[in-house]
């Protein structure tokens, strides 16, 4: 479904992203872990056509969108959770979700939301400012699938998130999983990671250095929350 190859990015002299190829296959959930700093912000943003990719090729369902604008690749399936979740405070949540204009090929149906995430069936009224980090992660979620996105690139969901609500979150992944859906996640919890992806690439000052399956990553479970600071 998605195919990078030799990606490379920069902010001013700084090279953010080094030679980065990798592809995530239709209905898989992907992971990428690394150190703060290593690029995996700037690798989605990238994807998504909002930082300008100095070299390398993206391709989605076989076309190249490396030149294209956000708003196109949005129209073709591309979705963006942003790490800061991007809920808008003063809306609703019921406004959250049916404001921003439907974009992808497969929107989800406010009753489909809904029926995946009851949560936010019962806080449709709610100001997103009421919301918990846990509820406006959801949101946020259920957000890129109205809008008709097929693969979603999800930037750290869990990260400050108590143990309960990552499991939900991980449920909720699972579900949009066999809905269809393809999700390139980065995520630190490595070990919420092993239960939910199907492959991880480590990524270090820009590149991957390291592919791994989840049964490596639960072998190697401390050693990596080592390497990560965590
Ligand atoms: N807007 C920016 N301007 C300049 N440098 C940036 C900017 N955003 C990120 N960087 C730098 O690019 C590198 C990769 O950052 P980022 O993609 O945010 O990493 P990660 O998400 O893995 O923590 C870091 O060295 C960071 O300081
Ligand atoms: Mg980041």
């Amino acid at each position: 479904m998605l195919r990078i190859d030799g990606l490379s990015a920069w902010y001013g002299e700084a090279q953010a992203l080094r030679e980065v190829s990798m592809h995530v296959g239709k209905g898989e959930i992907v992971t990428l872990v690394g150190r703060n700093g290593a690029g995996k912000t700037t690798l989605l943003r990238s994807l998504m056509g909002l930082h300008q990719a100095a070299s390398g090729t993206v391709r989605f369902l076989g076309d190249d969108i490396s030149a294209l604008s956000p708003h196109k690749r949005s129209r073709r399936g591309l979705g963006y959770v942003p790490d800061d979740r991007g809920v808008f405070a003063t809306l609703s949540v019921e406004e959250n979700l049916t404001l921003p204009p439907v974009m992808g090929p497969d929107p989800w149906s406010l009753e489909r939301v809904y029926e995946t995430f009851p949560m936010l069936r019962e806080r449709r009224r709610f100001p997103g400012t009421k919301l918990s980090g846990g509820e406006q992660q959801m949101l946020a979620l259920a957000r890129v699938l109205r809008t008709g996105a097929r693969l979603l690139l999800c930037d750290e969901p869990t990260e400050g998130l108590s143990p309960l609500i990552v499991a939900q979150i991980g449920e909720i992944l699972r579900e949009v999983k066999a809905a269809g859906a393809t999700v390139l996640l980065i995520e630190q919890n490595v070990h919420f990671a092993a239960t939910v992806a199907d492959r991880h690439h480590l990524l270090a000052e820009g590149r991957i250095v390291e592919s791994m399956d989840n049964d490596e990553v639960l072998a190697r479970e401390h050693e990596l929350l080592q390497y990560l600071g965590i």
